[in-house]
Protein backbone atom coordinates (compact mmCIF):
# COMPACT_ATOMS: atom_id res chain seq x y z
CA UNK A 1 0.00 0.00 0.00
CA UNK A 2 1.13 3.92 -0.59
CA UNK A 3 1.94 6.25 2.08
CA UNK A 4 -2.24 8.01 0.97
CA UNK A 5 -3.65 4.45 1.31
CA UNK A 6 -2.23 3.78 4.83
CA UNK A 7 -3.60 6.78 5.80
CA UNK A 8 -7.20 6.41 4.32
CA UNK A 9 -6.88 3.01 5.61
CA UNK A 10 -6.03 4.57 9.35
CA UNK A 11 -8.89 6.95 9.03
CA UNK A 12 -11.15 4.24 8.05
CA UNK A 13 -10.22 1.72 11.21
CA UNK A 14 -10.49 4.78 13.40
CA UNK A 15 -14.24 5.80 12.16
CA UNK A 16 -14.74 1.92 12.06
CA UNK A 17 -14.22 1.51 16.37
CA UNK A 18 -15.74 4.85 16.75
CA UNK A 19 -19.44 3.69 15.59
CA UNK A 20 -21.86 3.18 17.78
CA UNK A 21 -24.56 2.35 15.35
CA UNK A 22 -24.31 -0.07 12.14
CA UNK A 23 -25.73 2.54 10.29
CA UNK A 24 -22.68 4.93 11.87
CA UNK A 25 -19.97 2.39 10.64
CA UNK A 26 -21.56 1.31 7.51
CA UNK A 27 -22.18 4.43 5.69
CA UNK A 28 -18.77 5.81 7.20
CA UNK A 29 -16.62 3.08 6.07
CA UNK A 30 -18.21 1.65 2.81
CA UNK A 31 -17.08 4.83 0.78
CA UNK A 32 -14.10 5.05 2.05
CA UNK A 33 -13.51 1.31 0.94
CA UNK A 34 -14.53 1.83 -2.34
CA UNK A 35 -12.31 4.53 -2.68
CA UNK A 36 -9.45 2.70 -1.09
CA UNK A 37 -9.42 -0.21 -3.42
CA UNK A 38 -9.99 1.38 -6.42
CA UNK A 39 -13.48 -0.03 -7.13
CA UNK A 40 -16.22 1.60 -8.93
CA UNK A 41 -18.71 0.83 -6.45
CA UNK A 42 -19.45 -1.33 -3.29
CA UNK A 43 -22.37 -3.07 -1.27
CA UNK A 44 -22.30 -5.01 1.65
CA UNK A 45 -24.44 -7.83 2.62
CA UNK A 46 -25.38 -8.86 6.05
CA UNK A 47 -27.01 -11.82 7.43
CA UNK A 48 -29.99 -10.76 9.70
CA UNK A 49 -29.97 -12.73 12.86
CA UNK A 50 -33.84 -14.11 12.81
CA UNK A 51 -34.22 -15.10 9.62
CA UNK A 52 -30.66 -15.96 8.63
CA UNK A 53 -31.10 -14.09 5.03
CA UNK A 54 -28.75 -12.08 3.55
CA UNK A 55 -29.81 -8.25 3.29
CA UNK A 56 -28.24 -5.17 1.38
CA UNK A 57 -27.00 -3.36 4.63
CA UNK A 58 -25.14 -0.71 2.53
CA UNK A 59 -24.11 0.62 -0.97
CA UNK A 60 -22.13 2.93 -2.76
CA UNK A 61 -21.90 4.26 -6.06
CA UNK A 62 -24.18 1.14 -7.13
CA UNK A 63 -24.52 1.32 -11.04
CA UNK A 64 -28.38 2.62 -11.96
CA UNK A 65 -30.10 -0.52 -12.80
CA UNK A 66 -29.62 -1.72 -9.64
CA UNK A 67 -30.32 1.36 -7.83
CA UNK A 68 -33.90 1.40 -9.98
CA UNK A 69 -37.20 0.19 -7.87
CA UNK A 70 -36.17 0.90 -5.01
CA UNK A 71 -33.59 -1.03 -5.72
CA UNK A 72 -34.55 -4.67 -6.09
CA UNK A 73 -32.26 -5.66 -7.89
CA UNK A 74 -30.19 -6.09 -4.84
CA UNK A 75 -32.65 -8.12 -2.82
CA UNK A 76 -32.97 -12.08 -3.27
CA UNK A 77 -30.25 -14.57 -3.98
CA UNK A 78 -27.69 -14.65 -6.36
CA UNK A 79 -24.63 -16.30 -7.10
CA UNK A 80 -22.23 -14.57 -4.66
CA UNK A 81 -24.45 -14.90 -1.90
CA UNK A 82 -25.56 -18.95 -3.02
CA UNK A 83 -21.62 -19.63 -3.00
CA UNK A 84 -21.48 -18.36 0.15
CA UNK A 85 -24.07 -20.04 2.11
CA UNK A 86 -22.59 -23.25 0.16
CA UNK A 87 -19.13 -23.14 1.65
CA UNK A 88 -17.65 -21.75 -1.73
CA UNK A 89 -16.14 -18.71 -1.09
CA UNK A 90 -13.44 -19.86 0.53
CA UNK A 91 -10.46 -17.32 0.30
CA UNK A 92 -10.70 -14.16 1.69
CA UNK A 93 -10.96 -12.66 -1.35
CA UNK A 94 -13.12 -13.98 -4.58
CA UNK A 95 -13.75 -13.02 -7.83
CA UNK A 96 -17.29 -13.75 -8.73
CA UNK A 97 -19.47 -13.45 -11.94
CA UNK A 98 -22.30 -11.96 -10.93
CA UNK A 99 -25.72 -12.57 -12.14
CA UNK A 100 -26.82 -9.07 -10.61
CA UNK A 101 -24.39 -7.58 -12.80
CA UNK A 102 -25.16 -9.78 -15.67
CA UNK A 103 -28.79 -8.50 -15.54
CA UNK A 104 -28.59 -4.99 -14.78
CA UNK A 105 -25.83 -4.11 -17.50
CA UNK A 106 -26.01 -6.61 -20.12
CA UNK A 107 -24.32 -4.39 -22.56
CA UNK A 108 -21.06 -4.18 -20.24
CA UNK A 109 -19.70 -7.84 -19.96
CA UNK A 110 -16.14 -6.46 -18.84
CA UNK A 111 -18.59 -4.99 -15.83
CA UNK A 112 -19.77 -8.35 -14.28
CA UNK A 113 -17.58 -8.87 -11.83
CA UNK A 114 -16.87 -7.89 -8.12
CA UNK A 115 -14.72 -9.27 -5.59
CA UNK A 116 -16.38 -11.00 -2.39
CA UNK A 117 -15.02 -10.53 0.62
CA UNK A 118 -16.65 -12.72 3.39
CA UNK A 119 -16.95 -10.80 6.50
CA UNK A 120 -16.36 -13.34 9.72
CA UNK A 121 -16.63 -13.05 13.38
CA UNK A 122 -13.93 -13.77 15.66
CA UNK A 123 -15.58 -17.13 15.67
CA UNK A 124 -15.63 -17.46 12.26
CA UNK A 125 -18.88 -18.13 11.52
CA UNK A 126 -19.78 -15.50 8.31
CA UNK A 127 -22.06 -12.04 9.18
CA UNK A 128 -22.04 -10.93 5.95
CA UNK A 129 -20.64 -10.10 2.78
CA UNK A 130 -18.59 -7.28 1.31
CA UNK A 131 -18.87 -6.63 -2.91
CA UNK A 132 -16.63 -4.35 -4.63
CA UNK A 133 -17.76 -3.81 -8.19
CA UNK A 134 -13.87 -4.21 -9.98
CA UNK A 135 -13.11 -1.56 -12.58
CA UNK A 136 -13.93 -2.55 -16.17
CA UNK A 137 -11.35 -4.96 -17.48
CA UNK A 138 -8.88 -4.48 -13.85
CA UNK A 139 -8.24 -6.89 -12.16
CA UNK A 140 -6.50 -8.24 -8.51
CA UNK A 141 -2.61 -8.18 -7.90
CA UNK A 142 -1.56 -9.56 -4.96
CA UNK A 143 -1.46 -5.89 -3.26
CA UNK A 144 -4.75 -5.39 -3.86
CA UNK A 145 -5.77 -9.05 -2.49
CA UNK A 146 -3.93 -7.85 0.73
CA UNK A 147 -5.69 -4.61 1.08
CA UNK A 148 -9.12 -6.11 0.61
CA UNK A 149 -8.50 -8.65 2.87
CA UNK A 150 -7.90 -6.27 5.86
CA UNK A 151 -10.79 -4.05 4.70
CA UNK A 152 -13.12 -7.09 4.82
CA UNK A 153 -11.68 -7.93 8.62
CA UNK A 154 -12.04 -4.11 9.65
CA UNK A 155 -15.54 -4.39 8.35
CA UNK A 156 -16.58 -7.42 10.05
CA UNK A 157 -15.03 -6.78 13.15
CA UNK A 158 -16.82 -3.18 13.98
CA UNK A 159 -20.03 -4.92 12.69
CA UNK A 160 -20.18 -7.50 15.12
CA UNK A 161 -19.00 -5.09 17.99
CA UNK A 162 -21.98 -2.80 17.19
CA UNK A 163 -24.31 -5.62 16.15
CA UNK A 164 -23.18 -7.04 19.74
CA UNK A 165 -24.01 -3.39 21.21
CA UNK A 166 -27.33 -2.88 19.18
CA UNK A 167 -28.37 -6.14 21.01
CA UNK A 168 -27.49 -5.63 24.24
CA UNK A 169 -29.17 -2.06 24.00
CA UNK A 170 -32.27 -3.49 22.55
CA UNK A 171 -32.06 -6.04 25.35
CA UNK A 172 -32.27 -3.23 28.04
CA UNK A 173 -34.91 -1.58 26.25
CA UNK A 174 -37.02 -4.66 26.38
CA UNK A 175 -35.94 -5.22 30.11
CA UNK A 176 -37.59 -1.13 30.66
CA UNK A 177 -40.58 -2.34 28.97
CA UNK A 178 -41.05 -5.27 30.69
CA UNK A 179 -40.54 -3.53 34.48
CA UNK A 180 -42.52 -0.50 33.38
CA UNK A 181 -45.72 -3.28 32.24
CA UNK A 182 -45.05 -4.86 35.70
CA UNK A 183 -45.06 -1.37 37.37
CA UNK A 184 -48.24 -0.48 35.81
CA UNK A 185 -49.57 -4.23 36.33
CA UNK A 186 -48.59 -3.69 39.59
CA UNK A 187 -50.50 -0.60 40.74
CA UNK A 188 -53.96 -1.54 38.40
CA UNK A 189 -53.82 -4.58 40.41
CA UNK A 190 -53.28 -2.67 43.68
CA UNK A 191 -55.82 -0.11 42.55
CA UNK A 192 -58.77 -2.76 42.11
CA UNK A 193 -57.61 -4.72 45.20
CA UNK A 194 -58.33 -1.27 46.85
CA UNK A 195 -61.99 -0.60 45.18
CA UNK A 196 -62.92 -4.72 45.90
CA UNK A 197 -61.77 -4.32 49.63
CA UNK A 198 -63.90 -0.79 49.77
CA UNK A 199 -66.78 -1.92 48.30
CA UNK A 200 -67.42 -5.34 49.60
CA UNK A 201 -65.78 -5.86 52.87
CA UNK A 202 -65.73 -2.14 53.56
CA UNK A 203 -69.78 -1.97 52.56
CA UNK A 204 -70.18 -5.29 54.68
CA UNK A 205 -68.24 -3.66 57.88
CA UNK A 206 -70.17 -0.70 57.89
CA UNK A 207 -73.88 -2.48 57.41
CA UNK A 208 -73.16 -4.53 60.43
CA UNK A 209 -71.64 -1.88 62.56
CA UNK A 210 -74.76 0.36 61.62
CA UNK A 211 -77.21 -2.76 62.99
CA UNK A 212 -75.36 -3.60 65.93
CA UNK A 213 -75.72 0.45 67.21
CA UNK A 214 -79.66 0.22 65.79
CA UNK A 215 -79.66 -3.18 67.75
CA UNK A 216 -78.14 -1.40 71.32
CA UNK A 217 -81.03 1.41 70.67
CA UNK A 218 -83.99 -1.01 71.13
CA UNK A 219 -82.62 -3.33 73.48
CA UNK A 220 -85.26 -3.96 75.83
CA UNK A 221 -84.30 -3.42 79.74
CA UNK A 222 -83.90 -6.81 80.90
CA UNK A 223 -81.77 -7.46 77.46
CA UNK A 224 -79.92 -4.28 77.62
CA UNK A 225 -78.58 -5.74 81.07
CA UNK A 226 -77.67 -8.69 79.93
CA UNK A 227 -76.02 -8.06 76.39
CA UNK A 228 -75.43 -4.48 75.88
CA UNK A 229 -71.63 -4.81 76.92
CA UNK A 230 -71.42 -7.82 74.60
CA UNK A 231 -72.69 -5.72 72.12
CA UNK A 232 -70.77 -3.00 72.73
CA UNK A 233 -67.60 -5.10 71.81
CA UNK A 234 -68.51 -6.53 68.92
CA UNK A 235 -69.00 -2.44 67.98
CA UNK A 236 -65.82 -1.97 68.56
CA UNK A 237 -64.47 -4.30 67.08
CA UNK A 238 -66.48 -4.03 63.96
CA UNK A 239 -64.81 -0.33 63.98
CA UNK A 240 -61.42 -1.21 64.30
CA UNK A 241 -62.17 -3.92 61.27
CA UNK A 242 -63.55 -1.13 59.26
CA UNK A 243 -60.21 0.95 60.60
CA UNK A 244 -57.84 -1.45 59.19
CA UNK A 245 -60.20 -1.87 55.68
CA UNK A 246 -59.58 1.95 55.39
CA UNK A 247 -55.88 1.62 55.95
CA UNK A 248 -55.20 -1.21 53.94
CA UNK A 249 -57.18 0.71 50.91
CA UNK A 250 -54.97 3.50 51.72
CA UNK A 251 -51.68 1.85 51.77
CA UNK A 252 -52.83 -0.22 48.34
CA UNK A 253 -53.48 3.06 46.82
CA UNK A 254 -55.30 6.15 47.78
CA UNK A 255 -57.83 6.82 45.91
CA UNK A 256 -57.10 10.58 47.08
CA UNK A 257 -53.86 10.42 44.14
CA UNK A 258 -56.36 9.63 41.53
CA UNK A 259 -58.69 12.16 42.60
CA UNK A 260 -56.79 14.73 43.75
CA UNK A 261 -53.41 14.82 42.63
CA UNK A 262 -50.27 14.36 43.91
CA UNK A 263 -49.75 17.17 46.65
CA UNK A 264 -53.15 16.44 48.02
CA UNK A 265 -52.00 12.36 48.48
CA UNK A 266 -49.17 13.47 50.22
CA UNK A 267 -50.36 16.04 52.54
CA UNK A 268 -53.04 13.00 53.31
CA UNK A 269 -49.86 10.61 54.02
CA UNK A 270 -48.37 13.11 55.92
CA UNK A 271 -50.95 13.12 58.24
CA UNK A 272 -52.29 9.54 58.43
CA UNK A 273 -48.78 8.29 58.84
CA UNK A 274 -45.86 10.47 58.98
CA UNK A 275 -47.10 12.68 61.97
CA UNK A 276 -48.55 9.55 64.11
CA UNK A 277 -45.58 8.24 64.06
CA UNK A 278 -43.93 11.73 65.95
CA UNK A 279 -42.39 12.83 62.83
CA UNK A 280 -41.85 16.84 62.92
CA UNK A 281 -42.66 17.14 58.64
CA UNK A 282 -42.67 20.29 56.33
CA UNK A 283 -44.29 19.88 53.23
CA UNK A 284 -43.28 22.93 50.81
CA UNK A 285 -45.29 22.91 47.17
CA UNK A 286 -45.10 25.34 44.76
CA UNK A 287 -46.51 25.41 41.24
CA UNK A 288 -48.89 22.40 41.55
CA UNK A 289 -52.16 23.89 39.93
CA UNK A 290 -51.86 21.41 37.15
CA UNK A 291 -51.83 17.53 37.17
CA UNK A 292 -49.06 15.39 35.78
CA UNK A 293 -49.65 12.36 33.93
CA UNK A 294 -50.73 9.32 36.31
CA UNK A 295 -47.15 7.36 35.81
CA UNK A 296 -45.10 10.60 36.74
CA UNK A 297 -47.70 10.77 39.45
CA UNK A 298 -47.88 7.31 40.81
CA UNK A 299 -43.70 7.31 40.56
CA UNK A 300 -43.42 10.63 42.40
CA UNK A 301 -45.98 9.35 45.15
CA UNK A 302 -44.22 5.82 45.75
CA UNK A 303 -40.90 7.65 45.74
CA UNK A 304 -42.12 9.71 48.43
CA UNK A 305 -43.84 7.09 50.30
CA UNK A 306 -39.99 5.10 49.71
CA UNK A 307 -38.04 7.83 51.10
CA UNK A 308 -40.34 8.83 54.20
CA UNK A 309 -40.42 5.46 55.02
CA UNK A 310 -36.46 4.99 55.03
CA UNK A 311 -36.75 7.65 57.18
CA UNK A 312 -38.90 6.38 59.63
CA UNK A 313 -37.14 3.09 59.36
CA UNK A 314 -33.56 3.61 59.01
CA UNK A 315 -32.44 7.50 59.86
CA UNK A 316 -33.84 7.93 63.77
CA UNK A 317 -34.58 11.40 62.62
CA UNK A 318 -36.58 13.53 63.99
CA UNK A 319 -37.86 16.13 61.16
CA UNK A 320 -38.66 15.83 57.48
CA UNK A 321 -38.82 18.12 54.66
CA UNK A 322 -41.02 17.10 51.47
CA UNK A 323 -40.62 19.29 48.40
CA UNK A 324 -42.82 19.14 45.53
CA UNK A 325 -41.93 21.68 42.72
CA UNK A 326 -44.10 21.48 39.70
CA UNK A 327 -42.69 23.30 36.67
CA UNK A 328 -44.19 23.66 32.69
CA UNK A 329 -42.70 20.50 32.15
CA UNK A 330 -41.45 18.13 34.79
CA UNK A 331 -42.16 18.09 38.61
CA UNK A 332 -39.76 17.54 41.05
CA UNK A 333 -39.55 15.79 44.88
CA UNK A 334 -37.06 16.07 48.03
CA UNK A 335 -37.34 14.28 50.98
CA UNK A 336 -34.84 15.38 53.22
CA UNK A 337 -33.81 14.01 56.83
CA UNK A 338 -31.98 15.13 59.26
CA UNK A 339 -31.36 11.09 60.64
CA UNK A 340 -27.90 9.31 60.72
CA UNK A 341 -27.12 8.95 57.33
CA UNK A 342 -25.61 6.26 55.33
CA UNK A 343 -21.92 5.05 53.60
CA UNK A 344 -24.03 4.96 50.03
CA UNK A 345 -21.17 3.75 48.51
CA UNK A 346 -20.87 0.51 50.99
CA UNK A 347 -22.00 -2.44 49.24
CA UNK A 348 -25.45 -3.65 50.38
CA UNK A 349 -25.32 -6.02 52.98
CA UNK A 350 -28.70 -7.42 51.43
CA UNK A 351 -30.72 -7.50 48.10
CA UNK A 352 -33.00 -4.17 49.01
CA UNK A 353 -35.73 -3.32 46.80
CA UNK A 354 -35.78 0.58 48.18
CA UNK A 355 -33.26 2.59 46.76
CA UNK A 356 -33.01 0.66 43.47
CA UNK A 357 -36.88 1.11 42.85
CA UNK A 358 -37.04 4.95 43.35
CA UNK A 359 -34.40 5.10 40.98
CA UNK A 360 -35.76 2.76 38.66
CA UNK A 361 -39.01 4.28 38.99
CA UNK A 362 -37.46 8.10 37.91
CA UNK A 363 -35.49 6.75 34.98
CA UNK A 364 -38.92 4.78 33.77
CA UNK A 365 -40.02 8.00 33.34
CA UNK A 366 -37.31 9.67 32.02
CA UNK A 367 -35.99 10.93 35.12
CA UNK A 368 -33.16 11.43 37.23
CA UNK A 369 -32.85 10.26 40.59
CA UNK A 370 -30.11 11.20 43.18
CA UNK A 371 -29.26 10.19 46.89
CA UNK A 372 -27.11 12.46 49.23
CA UNK A 373 -25.92 10.99 52.20
CA UNK A 374 -23.07 10.30 54.86
CA UNK A 375 -22.87 9.14 58.15
CA UNK A 376 -24.26 11.72 60.57
CA UNK A 377 -24.90 13.76 57.90
CA UNK A 378 -29.06 12.72 57.31
CA UNK A 379 -30.44 11.62 54.22
CA UNK A 380 -31.84 13.67 50.91
CA UNK A 381 -33.58 11.97 47.75
CA UNK A 382 -34.39 14.15 44.37
CA UNK A 383 -36.09 13.07 41.57
CA UNK A 384 -36.95 15.25 38.45
CA UNK A 385 -39.57 14.09 36.45
CA UNK A 386 -40.22 15.08 33.51
CA UNK A 387 -43.47 15.04 31.58
CA UNK A 388 -43.93 15.96 27.79
CA UNK A 389 -46.78 18.57 27.17
CA UNK A 390 -48.79 16.23 25.57
CA UNK A 391 -49.32 13.99 28.56
CA UNK A 392 -49.84 17.42 31.07
CA UNK A 393 -53.39 17.54 31.90
CA UNK A 394 -55.84 19.42 33.73
CA UNK A 395 -57.45 18.60 37.31
CA UNK A 396 -60.23 16.25 35.29
CA UNK A 397 -60.26 12.87 36.80
N1 LIG B 1 -32.97 7.84 55.20
C1 LIG B 1 -32.06 6.90 55.56
N2 LIG B 1 -31.29 7.07 56.67
C2 LIG B 1 -30.39 6.15 57.04
N3 LIG B 1 -30.15 5.02 56.35
C3 LIG B 1 -30.86 4.76 55.24
C4 LIG B 1 -31.85 5.70 54.78
N4 LIG B 1 -32.38 5.23 53.63
C5 LIG B 1 -31.76 4.06 53.39
N5 LIG B 1 -30.85 3.78 54.35
C6 LIG B 1 -29.96 2.60 54.40
O1 LIG B 1 -29.94 2.00 53.13
C7 LIG B 1 -30.42 0.66 53.20
C8 LIG B 1 -31.19 0.29 51.97
O2 LIG B 1 -32.42 0.99 51.89
P1 LIG B 1 -33.59 0.40 51.01
O3 LIG B 1 -33.02 0.07 49.68
O4 LIG B 1 -34.72 1.34 51.08
O5 LIG B 1 -33.94 -0.97 51.69
P2 LIG B 1 -34.75 -1.27 53.05
O6 LIG B 1 -35.49 -0.04 53.44
O7 LIG B 1 -35.64 -2.41 52.68
O8 LIG B 1 -33.68 -1.65 54.07
C9 LIG B 1 -31.22 0.61 54.48
O9 LIG B 1 -31.26 -0.69 55.02
C10 LIG B 1 -30.46 1.57 55.37
O10 LIG B 1 -29.33 0.93 55.93
MG1 LIG C 1 -36.60 1.08 52.15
Amino acid sequence: MQAGKTEVFRILAQSLNRAATLREALDGALPRIVELAGAEAGWIFLRDGETDDFLLAADVNLPVPLLMGGKHRMTGECRCLQMLQDGQLTQAVNVVECRRLEQALPASPQRHRHASVPLRSHAGDVIGLLNLLLPAGGSLGRADLDVLEALGHEVAVAVQRVQLFEEARHREARMRQLTQRLLTAQEDERRRIAQDLHDHAGQVMSALSMQLRHLRAHLGEAERARIASELDRFGTMTDQGLEEIHKLVYDLRPPVLDEYGLVAAVRAYVHSHLQPAGMHVELKTAGTESRCSRDVETAAYRIIQEATTNALRHAEATRLEIRIDQRQDSVTVAVRDNGIGFDTKAAPTRATLGLDGMRERAELVSGTFQLISAPGQGTTIVARLPFPPQRRRRNER
